[in-house]
């Protein structure tokens, strides 16, 4: 499969929604790359796609984040398949589960083990494919800053014990907690990573980068699948045919999935980002991120969590990347 193309591409949750227009924006501008698209669900995306194009340059692999041992036989089959070096790993896939908290069979709250903890260890098992010049491009959101006032729950964060194992207060109603969490460990995790790429860079003389983005509100994607029935209506008939009304009205970060894809495909591949590491955009604009992303002491107390969940023992010097720096 791998031999005709240069590098590659993997875009989590690429099959549907914001992914799935990433995916879509990449393989048209970047003919000559292999695009993986991961989810757990192969709907036909790929084919549409390569349909669509004629570059036959998009294949589905099937990823479950919610299951450490599902992204450990990814990652053997990223091996198995022999791909070009990963230029590009779009960590898109997430969910919310509006109601009381669920679990992974990993015993991890099931919002922070997809968008967190499962894209940790992609990123630690495919490690050894990066290219050089790799980009890995986290897809946040602005509802982490409480400043922006997105009208989702305050996100919060007091350690990652706390999001994988919430307390019993933070259980049973309102889920969408977990997910502003979430986005804020997103955010956290980039700077973790980002202050070890500038050191692993120096040594290496890689030119890895990580930077996280809100792609905005984009009514219609497939996100808020487990919300109520007159939420999903609102969501999936009537808030797409209103966004230039509602981009006047509420907010000018209200896109079509389509416009945010290639505000991330841009991240992504496209070289007017070439070495940006450490930064969070909304779209095509870097701004700053929550005052509570740049505590290092929550960034480290993340990172250091999530090596500890993830690394088997043997693992643990590399996942730290302590064996790069
Ligand atoms: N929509 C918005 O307004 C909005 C706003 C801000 C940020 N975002 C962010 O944008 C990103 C994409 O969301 P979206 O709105 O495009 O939603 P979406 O249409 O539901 O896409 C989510 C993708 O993730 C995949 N996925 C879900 N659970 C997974 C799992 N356990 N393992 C692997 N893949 C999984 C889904 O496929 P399967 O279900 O088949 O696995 C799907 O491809 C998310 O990070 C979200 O937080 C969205």
């Amino acid at each position: 499969m791998s031999s005709k193309f240069q590098r590659s591409v993997l875009v989590t949750g690429g099959t549907t929604g914001l992914g799935y227009q990433c995916a879509l924006a990449i393989a048209r501008e970047c003919p000559t790359y292999q695009i993986i698209i991961a989810s757990r669900t192969d709907n036909g995306a790929a084919e549409t796609i390569n349909k669509l194009l004629g570059h036959g340059n998009v294949h589905f692999m099937r990823l479950d984040l919610s299951s450490l041992s599902q992204v450990r036989s990814f990652a053997t089959d990223w091996e198995a398949k022999n791909l070009p070096p990963l230029y590009s790993l779009v960590c898109n896939a997430a969910l919310q589960f509006p109601g009381a908290a669920e679990y992974t069979d990993d015993g991890f709250e099931k919002t922070f083990a997809v968008s967190h903890v499962g894209h940790a260890l992609l990123f630690s098992l495919l490690r050894p494919y990066l290219a050089s010049t790799a980009r890995v491009v986290i897809t946040a959101s602005g509802t982490h800053d409480p400043a922006q006032k997105t009208g989702m729950p305050s996100a919060f964060y007091h350690s990652a014990a706390e999001l994988a194992h919430p307390l019993p207060k933070y259980t049973h109603g309102n889920g969408r907690q977990h997910y502003t969490n979430t986005k804020l460990a997103n955010v956290l995790y980039m700077y973790a990573l980002h202050r070890r790429f500038v050191k692993i860079n120096e040594k290496t003389g890689n030119h890895w980068t990580v930077n996280a983005t809100c792609p905005g509100l984009m009514p219609g994607t497939g996100l808020i699948r487990n919300a109520s029935k007159i939420e999903q209506f609102l969501w999936y008939k009537i808030a797409p045919c209103l966004i230039p009304l509602m981009r006047v009205l509420i907010s000018s970060n209200i896109h079509t999935p389509r416009q945010s894809g290639e505000a991330l495909m841009r991240l992504a591949v496209s070289s007017d980002v070439e070495g940006i590491s450490g930064a969070y955009f909304e779209g095509r604009k870097e701004i700053k991120s929550s005052q509570d992303s740049y505590n290092e002491a929550k960034q480290e107390d993340l990172w250091k969590w999530t090596i500890e969940a993830v690394a088997r023992d043997e693992e643990k010097l590399s996942f730290s990347l302590q064996d790069l720096l």
